[in-house]
This record gives structure tokens, C-alpha cells and sequence, in this order.
């Protein structure tokens, strides 16, 4: 069996990317991120080019599943009740149930891991299964960084967008609690050398297609 990724994969991607983008677009565009820094991160890790790849489309494809929440929470400019959480809660399971009729290709099984735990945290606190430590995927931990740092930097209705500063203590603080403090210190001592996230960089594989198919 092959890890290659199919030929058909970038088409299909591209497809499935387009329904968030009619549901949300700034959950399409937060997804595009999150892809693209999640590789960035993974290369920083040393990680092989097909761990990067893995990384690019986990992050690609980690809300795909919020297709599937209705508008009514999904937009809902206030606080969330404990009901309406519980909803929101049931997006990475979305997502891997979008992607299940491609679990026949190896390329696609691989990305399950990163987007089913995206919401893990390392003291157990996440969900959906409240996994610990190196319990959480590692594929999950990369995400969950770059998913967090995006979600903290950028306003929106209900909040203002924190300031990197910011955004750099949080990591420090929540390392061990939220995050994998090996992945913080890597992802913190990389930053300065990244481009800037709406910057394509010649190693990406999807986020550039997905973009220009928008
Ligand atoms: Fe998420």
C-alpha cells in the first residue's frame, strides 16, 4: 500500500473546501491558515515532506465539519449555553464523517488523527474523548497549536483579536495545560523565520489550489 497521495486527491479537496466556503468563509480562510502553519510547523519539527503533506490537509480539513452546525450557533454573536457547546462540540466528529467515504485511501486515513483530536488538550481537559499527554495523536498537537493561535489572533463579533505578544504568553502559560510544551517552544523559536501566513510558500501542496479555486 502505498502513502502517496492520489491524483484525484487535490481535485477532490478542492471540492470538499468549497462547502465551508458557502457555509462560512471565515471558517474556509481560518482552515486555509491553519493548513498552512500546521506544515510549517511540522517542517520546523524536521518532520519528512509526507508528514508535512499530512499536516497541511489535517489542517485543511479540521472544521470541515462545522458544515454541519447549524446557523443558529454556528453564527451566534453571544456567549454559547452549555446545549449549544455541546453542538459545537460534535464538529471534528463532522468532519471525520465527511471524509469517511475516502477512508479506503491510505493518504486519507492518515488525516483522521489530527482532526478528530484537534480539541484534546494535554491535561485531559479537551474533547471529545478527554485524551492525555502523548495520548493526543501528534498530528492533533500541531494543530491545536496553530488552530489556537489563529482562532486567538483574529476578531471577531464577539471579541477582539489578541495582540502576538499576547498570543506568545498564552502559549507559554497553557503549555502542559493546553498545549505540548516540546511543540510551543519549537513553534515559538520558528515564528520569526515563517512568512507571513497569507504567504504561499513553495513547499505547500493544497492551501495554494484551494485558494485559487475559492
Ligand atoms: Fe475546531
Amino acid at each position: 500500500m502505498s502513502n502517496k497521495i492520489p491524483e484525484w486527491a487535490l481535485e477532490v479537496t478542492q471540492a470538499l473546501l468549497k462547502t465551508i466556503l458557502e457555509k462560512d468563509p471565515f471558517t474556509f480562510h481560518h482552515c486555509c491558515r491553519v493548513g498552512r502553519t500546521a506544515r510549517r510547523l511540522g517542517k520546523s519539527m524536521g518532520l519528512s515532506d509526507f508528514q508535512q503533506d499530512v499536516l497541511e490537509f489535517s489542517g485543511l480539513f479540521h472544521d470541515i465539519g462545522k458544515v454541519g452546525v447549524p446557523d443558529d450557533i454556528l453564527f451566534k454573536p453571544g456567549r454559547l449555553s452549555k446545549e449549544e457547546m455541546d453542538v459545537i462540540k460534535l464538529h471534528p466528529e463532522k468532519s471525520v464523517a465527511i471524509l469517511k467515504p475516502l477512508m479506503s485511501q491510505p493518504f486519507f486515513r492518515f488525516l483522521i488523527p489530527g482532526i478528530r483530536f484537534h480539541h484534546e488538550r494535554i491535561d485531559g481537559s479537551g474533547y471529545p474523548l478527554g485524551l492525555k499527554g502523548h495520548e493526543i495523536p501528534l498530528t492533533a498537537r500541531v494543530v491545536a497549536i496553530v488552530d489556537a493561535v489563529d482562532a486567538m489572533m483574529n476578531t471577531r463579533p464577539y471579541r477582539q483579536g489578541l495582540t502576538m505578544d499576547v498570543v506568545k504568553q498564552e502559549l507559554i502559560d497553557f503549555s502542559n495545560k493546553q498545549f505540548d510544551a516540546n511543540l510551543v517552544e519549537i513553534y515559538l523559536q520558528s515564528l520569526p523565520k515563517w512568512a507571513p501566513v497569507d504567504d504561499e510558500t513553495k513547499d505547500e501542496t493544497i492551501v495554494p489550489l484551494v485558494l485559487k479555486a475559492a
